[in-house]
């Protein structure tokens, strides 16, 4: 048999994937001791097969979620099933400057020891995925992202900020069934600094899905935005696999004047709208 046990920022996507597979949900706990340490555990698990779930979306989260991999196997789990809706430092996936790490590679080798197999959904890189052992399996949550979006789109175009991510717009035009993909240019001079270089499409009155795997900062989508209100666009809609919407990103993107914010719930948001609990447990 098998049981569920979440992390503490992955706990509406645990529940929603235990009642997709039809197992039970253990117990967990998230304590922290006066030092700040620490202390994650599923006091009443109690099965041979344990899916852990876990969001790494922060340092606590990562070590969080390595405990409750320990926690399950030391209470008699003979297999270890560990689901990372959204993997932190996935986007540090090579040695950007002399003296850096691998960071992808350092946190999937630390969580490859505690799992027998992992998931992961819509990795920024797929690449990612050979950096655990054994390699870890990835899957495309983008076609569920055309769920929310309203069914009455003005001549759509389904648009990707850079040209990494032109494949997931054109999967979520798919799932719509209507419109026209493209691609802008994007060059990164900082961390929240990027410039946004249009292609020619023409956007004038029409309504635009702007697609992107994270919304981080939301630096790369409020330029993005500018760039089609310059160009007379309809309404802006916004959609991401991973809503991070770190600091004060959701506030910059209102103020651009976007329709709606769509994202999954690999991080729990209020614009989760979209769950990939169907998606994972076609694979577990
Ligand atoms: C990077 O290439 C990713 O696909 C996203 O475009 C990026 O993470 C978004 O970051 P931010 O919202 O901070 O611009």
């Amino acid at each position: 048999m098998t049981t569920i046990v979440s992390g503490a920022d992955s706990q509406t996507l645990a529940a929603a994937l235990a009642r997709e597979l039809d197992v039970s949900l253990a117990t967990a706990e998230y304590n922290r001791f006066p030092d700040g340490e620490l202390l994650a555990a599923a006091p009443d698990f109690d099965d041979d097969r344990a899916i852990v779930v876990a969001s790494t979306v922060s340092s606590d989260a990562h070590i969080e979620l390595l405990q409750l991999q320990d926690a399950v196997r030391e209470a008699g789990a003979d297999e270890v099933v560990t689901v990372l809706p959204y993997m932190g430092y996935g986007r540090q996936d090579k040695a950007f400057e002399a003296g850096h790490p691998i960071s992808a590679r350092a946190v999937a080798r630390a969580i490859s020891t505690g799992a027998d197999r992992v998931l992961t959904v819509t990795p920024h890189e797929e690449a990612v995925c050979e950096f655990f052992e054994p390699t870890a399996t990835a899957i495309d949550a983008a076609g569920r992202l055309a769920e929310p979006l309203p069914d009455d789109l003005e001549d759509p175009v389904f648009l990707s900020p850079d040209a990494g991510a032109i494949e997931l717009a054109e999967t979520v035009r798919d799932a719509y069934g209507d419109g026209e993909t493209d691609y802008f240019e994007k060059k990164r001079h900082s961390g929240t600094d990027v410039e946004i270089t249009p292609s020619d499409v023409d956007v004038a009155g029409r309504d635009v899905v702007v697609a992107d795997d994270i919304i981080a900062t939301g630096s790369t989508m409020s330029e993005s935005v500018s760039v089609l209100q310059d160009r007379g666009v309809g309404r802006v809609f916004l959609t991401c696999v991973h809503p991070l919407l770190a600091d004060n990103a959701v506030t910059k993107l209102s103020r651009a004047g976007v329709e709606a914010i769509y994202g999954t719930d690999t991080i729990e948001r209020p614009m989760s709208d979209v769950s990939v609990a169907p998606s994972l447990a076609e694979h577990l």
